[in-house]
């Protein structure tokens, strides 16, 4: 019984992992409401604003791998992770990708 449900659980995760690929995770909107909007929420310190999809679409065309490594390296007044010490890169890309669709 407890073998079977162990193997449930990995089914509904690997599917739920497959398909949800392109989301964000509950602790992914935490990790961005804690570090990413105090900057990205706020018009005075020249980060590019959250739903800001013209800035974001400019942003976007040096290659989603370029962005997301000036985000873990650093960029002018960005700090490298964006204070975000608990993200992946997997999450910091699912961040940016709603950052730039709200
Ligand atoms: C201390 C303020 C601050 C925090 C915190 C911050 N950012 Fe930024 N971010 C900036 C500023 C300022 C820029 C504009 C940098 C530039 O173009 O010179 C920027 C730019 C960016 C860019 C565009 C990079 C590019 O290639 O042009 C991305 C993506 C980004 N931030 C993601 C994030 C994420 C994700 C987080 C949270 C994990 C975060 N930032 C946290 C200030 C911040």
């Amino acid at each position: 019984m407890k073998l079977f449900s162990t193997l449930m659980a990995v089914c509904v995760f690997t599917t739920l992992g497959s398909s949800a690929r392109a989301q964000i995770s509950p602790q992914q909107i935490q990790q961005l409401s804690n570090s990413c909007t105090q900057c990205h929420a706020n018009p005075e310190l020249g980060a590019p604003l959250m739903g800001d999809s013209k800035h974001w679409q400019r942003i976007l065309s040096k290659g989603e791998d370029q962005v997301i490594l000036n985000v873990v390296n650093g960029l002018g007044s960005m700090p490298p992770m964006g204070y975000c010490s608990s993200c992946s890169e997997e999450d910091l890309r699912a961040i940016v990708r709603l950052m730039a669709a709200q």
